[in-house]
């Protein structure tokens, strides 16, 4: 980031490791995380042209586990597989106040481990519910190291993408729902901004370019990268928030999807990547659709 040229970058876009336990992201500690987002959205400040604008692509509740948080007392009790309630044991107590926990299990036909469970209120082995989830809104912090770096927040979209229900673990376990869109916040580096309403069509003005939600069905297939966002989602955002022959920024590039949104609307880029095995999967993509672009010109 340190060797862009200074107000060189109309539009950066962008979306980080989310903190949610993918490979490339394995190694990081929350703290850390936080510390390159904190580093990266400075160092914006630099490289963004006075009036240009620094847009994140991030989901607004990043779940992982945390240590340091009180355990979930998750009475799941749609999940249990032994019919005896907690009324069973507590009336079972009464009568026999004498027995133990072995022999009120072979009283109601249960385990010890489920008198256990129904009497105070979890697994108290502590195995089943060890790992701690802890929901974190992101939305508030990067707006505030954002505004801290001297950029301001301008807009957000919301992306809604497909219900990923087979990969919910929300579904069985909670009253939470599934994670279907994400946001889009747009930062704005203080100068001129040229607001030109030709930019767009009529048409994509009002299909998508002054609408706050934009429902744009995910990747699907992540064969080559585990997180890719769907070519639509940059090129909407360079189409909107820049002109022809400007350079747009993602220092989170993956296999180089903004960078073949940029190529296809005329415009320059750079990206980073730290994983090098994506610094030649962007270059071979971009490779592959330059190619396919030329061979359709020429046709
Ligand atoms: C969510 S993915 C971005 C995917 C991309 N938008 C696409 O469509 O392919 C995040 C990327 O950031 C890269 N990354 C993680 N930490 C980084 C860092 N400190 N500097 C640069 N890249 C980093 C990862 O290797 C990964 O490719």
């Amino acid at each position: 980031m340190r060797l862009i040229e200074p107000n060189s970058i109309a539009v950066s876009i962008w979306s980080p490791p989310y903190h949610v336990g993918k490979k490339y992201e394995s190694s990081q500690t929350y703290d850390e995380w936080i510390k390159m987002l904190q580093d990266v959205i400075t160092l914006h400040y630099s490289a963004l042209k006075p009036g240009g604008f620094l847009a994140i692509n991030i989901g607004d509740i990043l779940c992982f586990p945390d240590e340091s948080m009180p355990r979930i007392q998750a009475n799941n009790i749609s999940m249990r597989k032994c019919s005896v309630s907690e009324d069973d044991v507590l009336n079972a107590q009464k009568e026999h106040p004498d027995y133990n926990r072995h022999q009120l299990a072979k009283l109601l036909g249960c385990s010890e481990q489920t008198i256990d469970r129904r009497l105070h209120g979890n697994n108290i082995r502590g195995g089943k519910y060890a790992t701690q989830t802890r929901v974190k809104l992101v939305g508030g912090f990067i707006e505030d190291i954002a505004i801290s770096a001297g950029l301001f927040p301008y807009d957000r979209r919301i992306w809604v993408k497909d219900a990923a229900w087979a990969n919910s673990n929300w579904t069985s376990n909670s009253y939470r729902a599934v994670d279907e869109f994400e946001y889009v916040y747009i930062f704005w580096k203080p100068g001129i901004t040229k607001i030109d309403r030709t930019r767009l069509p009529k048409e994509e003005w009002t299909e998508w370019g002054s609408r706050a939600v934009w429902n744009i069905r995910s990747v699907q297939r992540n064969d080559d990268h585990e997180a890719k966002f769907p070519l639509e989602l940059p090129r909407r955002i360079i189409k909107l928030f820049s002109d022809e022959g400007d350079t747009i920024l993602d220092c989170f590039m993956g296999s180089g999807t903004s960078a073949i949104a940029a190529i296809m609307e005329n415009r320059h880029y750079i990206g980073i990547d730290k994983e090098e095995k994506y610094v030649q999967l962007a270059k071979r993509n971009i490779d592959l659709y330059s190619q396919q672009a030329t061979q359709l010109r020429l046709f």
